[in-house]
């Protein structure tokens, strides 16, 4: 089979996007990073990706409508079959969105639906809340609120700060990401009415890494 070709946007310095090259070098993945687009010149997944000798692209800030035009036709440059969005901080258009439904993940620093939006590490914090965590999810035109595919859990812990926490909650976005995208460049990964199947998994256990990302 054809390995998947996979775009990502970044916005900085990009380990999640490291995360997604290294394991797409592992056999059986079943995908490959054909482009990164960054909207930041200086983002340093840009310089990671070049390294890759992976193609990039910068769409520079403009008004929302011209950035969202340019930023379509850079995505479709490509002709991905997943767009991955591994710390893009701008908001797509929904049209954009829709273009690629079904077929574009992002990452997210929280539980979801817990802590949309920015700055979560540091709302987690202020809420006292003891477990916090990262999930991967479907982009749908809502911003954070797309079909759950994977999620990982870290504890919050007595002398923790903003940088302590995002360090622990990082490493488990870096297990998850590329598990997600794994189990959708392998035909595994799909949504049924708004539902996510992911095929080959045993149900949800309760435990609070699910699924396995090595399953
Ligand atoms: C990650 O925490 C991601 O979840 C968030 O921005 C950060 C990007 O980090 N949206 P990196 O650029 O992948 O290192």
């Amino acid at each position: 089979m054809a390995l998947k070709r996979i775009t990502v946007l970044i916005s900085g310095r990009g380990s999640n996007l490291g995360a997604l090259i290294a394991a797409a070098q592992s056999s059986g993945f079943g995908g490959a990073v054909t482009q990164v687009i960054s909207n930041r010149p200086e983002a340093g997944g840009l310089d990671l990706a070049r390294a890759h000798a992976i193609a990039t692209t910068v769409v520079e800030h403009a008004d929302r409508a011209t950035f969202g035009a340019r930023l379509g036709s850079a995505i479709e440059r490509s002709e991905p079959d997943l767009v991955v969005l591994a710390g893009f901080m701008r908001l797509l258009g929904d049209d954009l969105v829709q273009r690629h439904a079904e077929r574009m993940l992002n990452i997210h620093p929280s539980l979801l639906p817990a802590y949309r939006g920015l700055l979560t590490h540091r709302r987690a914090l202020a809420d006292g809340v003891r477990i916090h965590g990262c999930t991967v999810h479907f982009v749908t035109p809502d911003v954070d609120v797309g079909p759950i595919v994977a999620q990982a859990a870290v504890p919050v812990l007595p002398d923790d700060d903003e940088e302590r926490l995002a360090a622990r909650v990082l490493a488990q976005e870096h297990r998850i990401l590329p598990a997600a995208v794994r189990w959708f460049c392998s035909g595994r990964l799909t949504l049924h009415e708004g539902r996510v199947r992911i095929d080959g998994l045993p149900p949800p256990d309760g435990v609070l890494v699910a699924p396995d990302p090595d399953a």
